[in-house]
Formats: C-alpha cells, sequence, structure tokens
C-alpha cells in the first residue's frame, strides 16, 4: 500500500505493555501519488509518547495500523524470550524478502511451536511501519513500563532472511556505540554457522530495523539478516557464493520484490537458526547477565 507517514496518537500508555490488544496508529498515506515517505517526514521524536510526524500532502487519510503481538501461554512470564519481523513494506513493491521472509519464518515457527513446550515464555512480534521510521517497534518498547521492560530479556530480529545475492549476516554486539547488543545472542548465531559449515559476516547495528527501539530501551538485542542495498564485495562472493559487485538485494524496495526475489537456500538455512534461537531461549537463559 501507498502508506507514507503515520501520527502516533498514543492516549493509552499502557497499550505497549498489554499484549494481544491492537496499538492506535494513525497511518497517513499518499493516494496514488506514491512518493517516498522521507521528503515528508518533518520530525520523529524519539523516546516520546507524542511522536510527531508531519506531512504535506494535501491528499492525507489517516487509516490505522497494528502491531500484532502473540505470547506462549507457558512458561515464565517474568522472564521472555522476544522475536520479531516487520509485516509492513515500502509503498514501491510488494516487501518479499523485506520482509515476508522474516516475518512468515517467525509465524512458521509460532505455529511449529504449539507442539513444544517452553520454560521460558516465548513473545512474537509482527512490527507495523517500520519502513517509515520504526515505529511499529519503538512505539511498543516505548510505552513499556520499566518492570514490562525487565520481563523481556532478550530481542532477536529477524529483517530481510533470504536476500537473492546473500550473505550470512550477524548483529555483532561488540560495538561500542550499542554496548546492550547481546552477546550470547551473537555467540548463538555464530556457533550454530560453524557447526553447520557456513561462512558468516558480522554487521553493525546502523539503527536500521527494529532491533533499535530494544536496544536503545536496555534490552538487550540482535538478529541476522542477508543484506539489503549494499554491494556484495568479492571476498564475501568467495564466502557465500552469489555475484561480487552487485547489491545483496537488487530488488531492494523495487517492485522486483517479488517471491521469486528470495534465495530459497539462504531463507530455509536462516529459518531453521530462528528455530534453533527460539528453542534455546525458550528453554533457557543459562549465562544471560542477571
Ligand atoms: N531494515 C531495513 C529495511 O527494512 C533493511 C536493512 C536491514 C538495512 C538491515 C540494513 C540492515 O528496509
Ligand atoms: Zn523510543
Ligand atoms: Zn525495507
Ligand atoms: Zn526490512
Amino acid at each position: 500500500g501507498a502508506v507514507a507517514a503515520i501520527i502516533f496518537n498514543n492516549e493509552d500508555g499502557d497499550l505497549g505493555g498489554t499484549l494481544g490488544s491492537p496499538s492506535p496508529y494513525h497511518v497517513a498515506t499518499f493516494g496514488v501519488s506514491g512518493k517516498a515517505a522521507a521528503p515528508y517526514v518533518k520530525k520523529l521524536e524519539h523516546g516520546k509518547h507524542v511522536d510527531v510526524i508531519a506531512y504535506i500532502d494535501a491528499e492525507v487519510a489517516t487509516i490505522m495500523t497494528n502491531n500484532i503481538i502473540a505470547q506462549t501461554i507457558e512458561g515464565d512470564p517474568d522472564n521472555c524470550v522476544m522475536l520479531g519481523g516487520h509485516s509492513d513494506s515500502v509503498s514501491e513493491g510488494p516487501g518479499i524478502n523485506d520482509d515476508g521472509s522474516g516475518s512468515l519464518t517467525v509465524l512458521e515457527v509460532a505455529v511449529q511451536l504449539a507442539n513444544f513446550s517452553v520454560n521460558n515464555c516465548v513473545r512474537f512480534a509482527w512490527w507495523a511501519g517500520e519502513e517509515e521510521g520504526l515505529l511499529g517497534s519503538d512505539y511498543y518498547v516505548s510505552v513499556l513500563s520499566p518492570e514490562e521492560n525487565q520481563k523481556i530479556r532478550l530481542f532477536m530480529d529477524y529483517d530481510m532472511l533470504g536476500s537473492p545475492n546473500f550473505a550470512y549476516q550477524v548483529y555483532d554486539a561488540r560495538n561500542d556505540r550499542n554496548p546492550v547488543g547481546s552477546q550470547e545472542l551473537r555467540d548463538l548465531y555464530v556457533d550454530w554457522y560453524k557447526d553447520h559449515d557456513l561462512n558468516y559476516t558480522f554487521i553493525e547495528f546502523d539503527g536500521r530495523s527494529d532491533y533499535d527501539g530494544f536496544i536503545k530501551h536496555g534490552i538487550p538485542g540482535g538478529g541476522i539478516a542477508t543484506g539489503a542495498e549494499v554491494i556484495k564485495t568479492k571476498e564475501e562472493a568467495n564466502m557465500f557464493g552469489g555475484d561480487a559487485g552487485i547489491p545483496f538485494d537488487p530488488c531492494y524496495h523495487l517492485l522486483c520484490d517479488t517471491v521469486e526475489n528470495v534465495n530459497m537456500t539462504a531463507w530455509e538455512v536462516n529459518s531453521k537458526l530462528v528455530a534453533h534461537s527460539v528453542a534455546t531461549f525458550a528453554k533457557s537463559f543459562k549465562g544471560f547477565p542477571e
């Protein structure tokens, strides 16, 4: 859809801590113009309950969009592992790799997890408004009470898991600017790729996906990805195959991000790793800081 901006209307400060409730995002669309949102976005004040996005266009309609949150009934509700992908796409394309790949994997893991029992609670998220500035996830975290914040022991971000010219990328917790990235989660991904004789590279937390609100609000986070618009190097082509000199995802934010755009090998490999991450932390947070 032609979603171009979101105006927060957060009268209810408890919504983020009330599982299962929709959050009141007012989404402004730009009709058929299909213009990118960025030129219209005047201001997004991070961390406030009323974040204002100004937009300059006559053809604005206000609609609603929602984060979808699901939590296991079983498992310690004071110790949750959370994971998510974003359910929106840019207006320029269908968003199948970005982020149908992540959101569908999260859904499949949620479906499969119903056959297992958990010690810790598992909380799933399908975020709204990621492409407009991480609006759904940032809102969700910003309205958590301190008590609810502390129940989320870890957040795992799954955005772009099957790029056609993929690399296996792990967010590196040891970034000076982002010291709250989870070392335990990073190590889990690295160990798993090693165990499966797969190469991996580290990427920095650059604030471009839904982990951002979590780590800014002191919740350990991390994730994996397979690359967006950045050009693959020769070294990376040697490590992962594919083509040097073109982007990891040449259809990033374009009309061609269709089902044909997804590398099924990368997606399957990473989906298994997502399942492994959930299975591990649903069982125990052993080794985590208290
Ligand atoms: N989150 C970005 C998007 O949805 C993609 C991205 C992921 C870019 C990770 C850089 C790093 O468009
Ligand atoms: Zn915030
Ligand atoms: Zn995107
Ligand atoms: Zn994305």
